[in-house]
């Protein structure tokens, strides 16, 4: 960890994805308090519209604009509008995602598996495709991936959990190449726990191209409703998260975990991918 990037402070622009709820927005917010100009993208336009407004209406600087982050021209047009409207982007949050079925993995539909990964995981590689040019000529930025506490233990939660290791993959990548190509430009990997969104109904802004949701078995349903309890009772607050967003992008910290109660599971994938493993469940 180094000094103070000055990423996060007055006049600097941050860009947020998934901006209209839960985590997004809680970044959104905590953004604009610090006095940051905030460019808000989400795929959901009125609940988008609505969370602007409120944003705007507290004296914030703020940008809306619609965005499927899983088509490349969105967020290529996403980064057009930010540039004409702030003429620099200093921080960059690559953070909408979608849930998606748990189940067998062989009997998950192509289109289940094609909507989760076009979303996490393309999401964040269309924000690094047409961002990260930009960022790096300017004097200093930032980029934030948001994986899942799920993208660092042993496999879990299907295509979803897939996408996230894929996340915390190409952050690191995305750290090393920079490290070289554009020292200027830092990378962190918002790994959370369980956090009180709306999250558990993903599938409300699953897109026409991916064909109506598959019914779920009941085994799924149970392990669904367990999710969605652990997260209302357990989870923290957006706002806490964001907390944890700022310090750590303040201190260049590559990884931002959200809460301890995972470590040991992620200590133990390592120790077993040196002994040879089986891999044990996340949740003995
Ligand atoms: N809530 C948790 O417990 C938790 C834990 C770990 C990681 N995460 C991750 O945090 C991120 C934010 O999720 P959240 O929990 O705030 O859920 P949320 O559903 O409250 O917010 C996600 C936002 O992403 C938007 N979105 C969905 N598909 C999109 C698309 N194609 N293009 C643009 N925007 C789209 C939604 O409209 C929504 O506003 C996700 O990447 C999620 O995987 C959440």
């Amino acid at each position: 960890m180094s000094e103070s990037t000055g990423i996060v402070g007055p006049g600097r622009v941050a860009v947020v994805t998934g901006a209209a709820s839960g985590i997004g927005l809680g970044l959104c917010e905590r953004f604009a308090a610090e006095g940051m100009h905030v460019v808000m993208a989400d795929v959901e336009e009125p609940a988008l519209t609505t969370a602007a407004a409120k944003l705007a209406g507290q004296g914030a600087r703020v940008l809306s604009v619609p965005t499927d982050v899983s088509s490349a021209d969105q967020v290529t047009a996403l980064r057009d509008a930010a540039l004409a409207e702030f003429g620099a982007v200093h921080l960059l949050c690559n953070n909408a995602g979608v849930g998606g079925p748990h189940g067998p993995l062989w009997e998950i539909p192509t289109c289940d598996w094609e909507w989760v990964l076009r979303v996490n995981l393309g999401g964040v590689i269309n924000g690094v495709r047409a961002f990260v040019p930009v960022l790096a000529a300017q004097d200093t930025a930032h980029v934030l991936n948001t994986a899942s506490v799920f993208g660092v233990f042993a496999g879990a939660l299907g295509p979803y959990g897939i996408s996230k290791h894929a996340i915390v993959a190409l952050s690191e990548t995305l750290y090393f190449q920079l490290q070289s190509a554009a020292p200027n430009v830092g990378v962190s990997v918002l790994c959370p726990g369980a956090v009180r969104t709306r999250f558990g109904s993903s599938a409300r802004n699953r897109p026409a191209w991916a064909g109506p949701a598959t019914a779920l078995t009941p085994a799924e349903q149970d392990s669904a409703a367990r999710f969605d309890q652990l997260q209302a009772a357990a989870g923290a607050d957006p706002a806490d998260v964001a907390d944890a967003v700022v310090a750590g992008v303040r201190s260049s910290r590559f990884y931002i975990l959200t809460s301890t109660n995972r470590n040991e599971a992620i200590a133990r994938r390592g120790r077993e991918i040196i002994e040879g493993g089986p891999p044990a469940p996340p949740f003995p």
